[in-house]
């Protein structure tokens, strides 16, 4: 017998599909123990059936999604298409048509995946969607599977592919950020809409699902804060490299004794740190947890073919299952009520890069305010002046999000000073 699937989209990552079912087909054809068939592939429109046809892919190409969902013979819908609708309405129906659904969808998965995932156990079918986090590396089953005895107490990860890429490119070869994010698009690494990779969105819906596979919590994508590459100054690297670290945009979600925090950032990495020789499309997750202790998993975070070999193994499993009668179980199993961290509880040291007047008692007043809110100085320096504005640079010891948040409040109300930036500083 030969399962057949269905592709909802033929773009970057969905083409990447025949490559590795064709190169790879005795190994595929012993995991799954059935030929794997794509059967229908929906495209937007006939002018794109025609182009592809052109090109030599010889597919059922359709432009009515009715023809894969109304059909029988097709158990498995793979949804590569991106963005929110129409892809949601397509896999809802899909789902209660009782097919299986293999998606890449983080965006979908980050805001609505409680629904689609009752929506599958309602009707005793998969959802899986390896390839919707740090696309090549195999970080959500390793977490279902092999993390099951462990328990996670933080991860930290390098998840956007794009903004890694950018920063790299930008930093070590002193490319444009318009030069890096259009190669970054041209090699089929970015978004769609390109805002996601570079602020912070994308790496901010994967921080979402990674809370659910490592800490069974489902924080909404609005308790994540973000923010990106773009907010990152030519001055920020340059200060961050002095001090010696790297800077990177960096996920960190951790369980504190309230309960669980989430965000992204551009974080200062010292130099030693696993994370921070991750460079280009590379992403990694870096894991700290009561068993294992602490370990670390790289691979490319973006790209045709990684992207394609996780949505295949989905794919794959999903028919093994079905020859196994397995296939309802959920992706991940591990759920419990969510709890938000207190802001108290949240700490970390920060990077302060402060313009200053450049006169006498400035820095005493800096260091007053701070005193005031008992955050203490590590590192501080003055990096630039023009003889009336200085650039100051303070790196705090350990502080916590309300400490963070008055000093922010009191830099704002005295005036005299502008606050650039504040970015997370991970201890050595
Ligand atoms: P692409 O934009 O390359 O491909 C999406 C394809 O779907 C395009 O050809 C698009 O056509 C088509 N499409 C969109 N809407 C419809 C529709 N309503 N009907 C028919 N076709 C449609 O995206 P990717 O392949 O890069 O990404 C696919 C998914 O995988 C996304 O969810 C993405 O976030 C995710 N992903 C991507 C990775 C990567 O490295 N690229 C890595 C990990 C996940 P058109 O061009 O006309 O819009
Ligand atoms: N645009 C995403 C990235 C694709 O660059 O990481 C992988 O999710």
């Amino acid at each position: 017998m030969t399962v057949k699937i269905g592709l909802l989209g033929f773009g970057t990552v969905a083409s990447g599909i025949p490559f590795l079912l064709k190169e790879n087909t005795e190994k595929i054809q012993q995991a799954a123990q059935e030929e794997i068939e794509i059967a229908k592939v929906l495209v937007r429109d006939d002018a794109e059936k025609e182009r592809l046809e052109a090109a030599g892919h010889a597919y059922h190409f359709v432009t009515n999604v009715d023809e894969i969902l109304a059909d029988d013979e097709i158990q498995i819908v793979v949804e590569l298409m991106g963005r929110i609708e129409p892809a949601k309405t397509f896999i809802s129906r899909a789902l209660e048509a009782g097919k299986h659904v293999v998606t890449a969808n983080k965006d979908l998965l980050a805001v609505h995946g409680s629904e689609l995932r009752g929506l599958a156990t309602k009707h005793g079918v998969a959802l899986y969607y390896e390839a919707a986090v740090a696309g090549g590396i195999p970080i959500l089953r390793t977490l279902s599977n092999s993390f099951v005895s462990d328990k996670v107490t933080r991860v930290l990860g390098v998840l956007n592919g794009t903004s890694n890429f950018m920063m790299t490119k930008m930093v070590d070869e002193g490319w444009t950020y318009e030069e890096a994010l259009k190669t970054a698009q041209e090699l089929g690494y970015a978004e769609s809409d390109p805002t996601n990779d570079v602020e912070g969105i994308d790496a901010a819906y994967k921080a979402v699902i990674l809370s659910q596979f490592a800490f069974g919590m489902t924080i909404d994508f609005d308790n994540v804060e973000h923010k990106g590459i773009s907010k990152i100054s030519p001055d920020d690297v340059a200060v961050a490299q002095e001090l010696g670290y790297v800077i990177k945009l960096v996920g960190d979600i951790r369980e504190t004794a309230s309960g669980l925090s989430a965000e992204v950032s551009p974080t200062f990495l010292p130099k030693a740190h696993p994370l921070a020789s991750v460079n280009g499309v590379m992403n990694a997750v870096f894991m700290e947890s009561i068993g294992i202790g602490q370990s670390m998993y790289y691979g490319p975070g973006a790209g045709q073919k990684p992207t394609a070999a996780s949505v295949t193994a989905d794919i794959i499993r999903i028919v093994r299952r079905l020859q196994d009668q397995t296939v309802g179980k959920a992706f991940n199993e591990f759920s419990r009520p969510l709890q938000l961290a207190a802001p108290d509880d949240v700490r970390s040291e920060y990077y302060f890069s402060i313009v200053a007047p450049d006169k006498t008692g400035t820095l005493l007043q800096l260091a007053e305010m701070f005193n005031a809110e008992e955050i203490s100085f590590k590192q501080i320096l003055q990096q630039a002046s023009d003889g009336k504005q200085a650039r100051l640079v303070i790196v705090t010891h350990s502080m916590s999000k309300t400490q963070l948040e008055n000093v922010t409040a009191k830099l704002a109300a005295a005036g005299d000073f502008t606050l650039q930036n504040t970015f997370k500083v991970l201890g050595e």
